[in-house]
């Protein structure tokens, strides 16, 4: 199985991943955010690079950093902004792999001078941000489009019904229940479910391991 990770499967095929977190305004000097470090998707992107692919990686605020010819990091602050670059680059790309921690929802109105502790309360009105994976799965063509779903209980119900709704031919199940896995951690526990609900849970690994077996059922996938 590892063996086809070791002939540049992926040559000449141009594969876009988004990561980090989004920041969305509320006044100049804060915004809302979540602790996603980015990790998982930039080992996607190196994995992919690896693999002789030509990647575009949109990113979010992160502290993680990448050297490599192939990969070509685009940064971005909120979930507009990734909208718009990851646009700009899906039409022409294969595999499509949305990692990011976007923001649900951003402040209606964005105050152009910094807030004031004037009130003793204060309410922001929010509103949905755009979904990105799901404006992907609404115009794909070709691509083949693999979403990750976070959640805590009703899990695997949850991600299948995630996997429909947004015309996904793959999900990678994150399960936050398991010490060690999760957002800041250098480890994540998966369980990956395709098109025709078929699932393979794996062990706690690396978050390298995980971005090779990611590949690997793609790539699977793929010659099917
Ligand atoms: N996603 C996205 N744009 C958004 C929200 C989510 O592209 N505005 C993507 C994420 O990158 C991930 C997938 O959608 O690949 C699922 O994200 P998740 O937060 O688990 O699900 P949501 O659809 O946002 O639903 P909820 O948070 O209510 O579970
Ligand atoms: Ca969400």
């Amino acid at each position: 199985e590892k063996d086809i990770l070791n002939k540049l499967p992926l040559k000449g095929k141009k594969v876009l991943i988004t990561a980090g977190p989004t920041y969305e305004a509320i006044d100049p000097v804060r915004f809302i955010g979540n602790h996603s470090s980015g990790k998982m998707g930039f080992e996607i992107a190196l994995q992919a690079a690896h693999l002789g692919a030509e990647v575009h990686l949109i990113s979010g605020p992160t502290n993680q950093k990448i050297n490599h010819s192939l990969v070509e990091v685009i940064p971005v602050t909120s979930a507009e902004d990734m909208y718009l670059a990851v646009h700009k680059f899906f039409e022409d790309c294969h595999i499509a792999i949305l990692a990011a921690a976007v923001a649900d929802y951003k402040p209606r109105v964005v105050a152009n001078k910094k807030i004031k502790k004037t009130e003793n309360s204060l309410s922001l009105e929010l509103e949905k941000t755009k979904d990105i994976l799901a404006s992907l799965g609404s115009i794909k063509k070709n691509q083949f489009l693999v979403g990750f779903a976070l959640e805590t209980d009703n899990e695997v119900e949850n991600a299948k019904a995630k996997l429909k709704k947004k015309n996904l031919n793959l999900i990678v199940l994150n399960s936050l229940n398991d010490k060690g896995a999760g957002f800041k951690s250098d480890t994540n526990k998966v369980t990956l479910i395709d098109e025709n609900e078929n699932m393979t849970s794996f062990d706690l690994k690396s978050k390298e391991q995980v971005a090779k077996d990611i590949f690997v059922e793609i790539l699977k996938q793929l010659h099917e």
